[in-house]
């Protein structure tokens, strides 16, 4: 078969499903499929039946499933004559990578929630799904249920996507919102977050950014048609995040969001360029989403068209995954029956990813200055020497008198040169101590 063509089942013949992975999405996605097949038959247009479940124990008690449908050898249910749509939902990369290839390159669509292993081998996913001529599914990779990948891909696919930006995990949420609300410390916060099971055992690839990271690389693929991979998006964690930093963003009308910002900036050859980051970010607690409480995403989608869009909801849990996954399952099964191809990746625009140090941001910088006449003065030259504005400077008196807090917010500059500056405080007699560096939005 070419490149780009589809076959379709032979009429009355059910689409078969793999599902790859038991945990809690993918025995949400079994519950559902069972109990909404009759529905599922009329959205597709022909019956779906679940051919097999890949686990990994096969001793482990999983009431209500047929144990004739587990098998612990994954390859061999992917490879099956009768599996027309493999869904994964395992985690990781390399194991899942492989499975999704076989899959690809055997003629089945796939459809995973998989973001890690989207944002790092998007390109060999993408053009396996092209040259087997099948779907590549993968909303429940950004947002669970919220449906942000569909609209990149479908509903904004006439529009330009000038910046896409917001609250891409709800862990860390979760533990920025109870910092903001009660006083906690992070420490406190996370060890609420992991009793009430937003946390993961091992929080690494919540609190340090990765899994916004990931979300991050797939949003800004698919709305600017350029490859963003992982590895070009910059990222930075909440575990800095201090109760202090809350109650002086609070102070003066911020609130700190970990924010996943991905745009266009315009490159020194007056080219257009793309930039996709992650970090703690200082947002006026007016702004929309800073009331986003709990471990809920907000996304906001910047369109020249269609202008400013916010979308909402629960953004992680087993089943807002599952509906993400069956969304996607009735759409690849709808191609299977009916002939076709959802719109796939697009990245016919190759924009050049900036460096992020050529990044405009701006700084909100507290720190410990000496308190001696005249180093307000000096502080703000340093500032203006390396051609950054000052929007607000804020001093505060501390009880020790030798000291002096002071709290700077900046206009606008490149990344690199709010980088140095910190660099250069930092070494000055007069800075005692920077205490905070975060970056501010909006
Ligand atoms: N752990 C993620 C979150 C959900 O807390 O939002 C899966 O990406």
């Amino acid at each position: 078969m070419t490149a780009q063509e589809t076959t379709t089942q032979p009429a009355g013949k059910p689409v078969g499903v793999a599902v790859l992975g038991m945990g809690t999405v993918g025995t949400e996605v079994v519950r559902l499929l069972r109990e909404n097949a009759d529905d599922f038959t009329h959205r597709i247009g022909g019956p779906v039946e679940l051919r097999g479940i890949a686990v990994s124990d096969l001793g482990k008690d999983r009431p209500g499933i047929d144990r004739a449908l587990l098998t612990d050898d994954a390859l061999s249910l992917v490879n099956r004559d009768d599996v027309d749509i493999v869904v994964e939902v395992i985690g990781g990369i390399d194991y899942p990578r492989e499975l999704i290839l076989a899959a690809l390159n055997a003629g089945k669509s796939v459809v995973t929630a998989n973001k890690a292993l989207v944002a790092a081998h998007a390109d060999a996913l993408s053009e396996a799904a092209d040259n087997a001529g099948v779907d590549l599914y993968f909303e429940a990779a950004v947002a669970a249920a919220i449906p942000v990948v569909g609209m990149l891909r479908r509903s904004l696919a006439g529009d330009r996507i000038e910046r896409i930006f917001g609250i891409v995990n709800g862990t860390t949420n979760f533990i920025l919102d109870a910092m903001t609300s009660t006083g906690a410390t992070y420490e406190d916060a996370l060890a609420e977050a992991t009793r009430l099971g937003y946390a993961e055992a091992d929080p690494t690839a919540d609190v340090e950014g990765h899994d916004a990271a990931s979300k991050a690389a797939i949003l800004a693929s698919l709305g600017f048609h350029t490859r963003v991979n992982f590895d070009d998006v910059y990222c930075e964690g909440i575990t800095r995040i201090t109760a202090e930093d809350i109650d002086a963003a609070t102070k003066v009308g911020y609130t700190i969001k970990l924010l996943a910002i991905c745009e266009k900036i315009t490159g020194d050859d007056g080219e257009e360029q793309v930039t996709a980051r992650v970090h703690p970010t200082l947002i006026p607690s007016s702004h929309p989403l800073a009331s986003v409480s709990k471990s809920y995403n907000a996304i906001y989608v910047d369109a020249e068209a269609a202008g400013s869009l916010m979308f909402y909801g629960n953004g992680a849990g087993g089943d807002p995954t599952a509906s993400a996954v069956l969304g996607d399952l009735v759409g690849a099964a709808r191609n299977k029956v009916h002939g076709g191809r959802a719109p796939g990746d697009s990245t016919y625009a190759n924009l050049a990813v900036a460096d992020f140090g050529d990044v405009p941001t701006r700084y909100h910088i507290d720190m410990l200055v000496n308190d001696r006449t005249g180093v307000l003065a000096d502080i703000a030259t340093r500032f203006s020497a390396k051609g950054i504005s000052l929007r607000t400077v804020r001093q505060e008196e501390q009880e020790r008198h030798s000291h002096a807090r002071l709290i700077v917010v900046t206009h606008q500059a490149r990344e690199a040169d709010l980088r140095d500056m910190v660099a250069e405080l930092e070494a000055s007699e007069d800075v005692q101590k920077v205490s905070s560096v975060i970056r501010l939005d909006g």
